[in-house]
């Protein structure tokens, strides 16, 4: 493939590939390995917002796997001249970088990006959109517990309106045959989620029996208006505590993609607990984001 958009579109049998790949990889980094899949590739990182996981695997990744791997700082860039996206972008295909990694506050813009240039684009994260990686590094992580996803009941609790990461993981982990069950409060539900493969329902009855409890970061930056009455009471029905995941299924694991807001979206002793899995999450996305940048070819497609 040239470039990875978004799970919407991207078919069952690459996702699984993907998923395939990047267990071998994981193999690589757990016996501290080097590999040169990708020598002659160079890779740019452009995030035009902040980020520490993604940047910073994706850049491990690239070296790793033997690509010169550069990160543009955006607030030092000409961008901050004025120049435009089509126009920054042209510039970074006119340098020869093989790969465009980008993340952007508005949705669709890797879209834009790939239809302008040959280099091969992935998506870090676009606006509400989609956060293609993320979703997959966390189907990786499920499937390090469970061996298959099918039939698994998946719960996600929190702000899923302003939520790429759900969004990718609805997507994604609808294909592969889970069922997930959201919970949110109704100003924090986006527009149109009643068509997709999704039952909506109190977080009680999310968690209850659950074998993936996932929970999502509240992105007080994208709220124009006050959406939730207080974090006291957010925390209170929405956060995962001791008790809540009680009623999940005695093997149940706890995610969060990460940055947590402490004690809002989950106690420490869930963030810090046996089930919690999200340190692993953050080492199973170098594996992804490896497997993704051997994957994606330029001028493919
Ligand atoms: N989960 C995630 O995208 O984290 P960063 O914003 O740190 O990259």
């Amino acid at each position: 493939m040239k470039d990875l958009l978004g799970l919407r579109e991207l078919p069952t049998s690459q996702i699984v590939e993907i998923l395939d790949e990047a267990k071998k990889m994981r193999k690589v980094i757990d016996s501290d390995g080097r590999l040169n899949d990708c020598v002659h590739k160079t890779v740019v990182n452009v995030f035009y917002e902040n980020s520490t996981r993604t940047a910073l695997s994706f850049e491990v990744a690239g070296k790793t796997l033997g690509a010169i791997v550069s990160n543009m700082s955006v607030k030092n860039s000409s961008v901050n001249k004025g120049e435009n996206l089509f126009d920054t972008v042209k510039t970074l295909e006119a340098i020869g970088y093989d790969t465009i990694v980008v993340r952007h506050g508005m949705a669709g813009v890797p879209h834009f990006i790939a239809k302008n240039v040959s280099c091969s684009v992935i998506n870090a994260g676009d606006g509400r959109n989609e956060h293609p990686t993320q979703a997959l590094l966390d189907m990786r992580t499920m499937l390090d517990y469970y061996k298959s996803l099918k039939g698994l009941k998946v719960a996600i609790v929190g702000d899923i309106a302003h939520s790429r990461v759900a969004m990718s993981n609805i997507y994604g982990l609808s294909k592969l045959g889970a069922k997930i069950y959201i919970s949110a409060p109704n100003t924090l539900l986006p527009k149109g989620i009643e068509i997709l493969p999704v039952e909506i329902v109190k977080p009680k009855e999310a968690v209850k029996g659950a074998n993936i409890v996932m929970t999502l970061r509240l992105q007080l930056e994208r709220m124009q208006s006050a959406l939730i009455s207080s974090m006291g009471q957010y925390s209170k029905s929405y956060g995962l505590n001791d008790e809540l995941i009680a009623l999940a299924d005695s093997k149940a694991i706890i995610m969060h993609p990460g940055p947590v807001n402490r004690g809002i979206e989950m106690t420490s002793s869930v963030l810090d607990g046996l089930k919690s899995v999200v340190n692993e999450q953050v080492t199973n996305g170098v594996a992804v984001r490896m497997a993704i940048l051997k994957m994606c070819k330029k001028g493919v497609g």
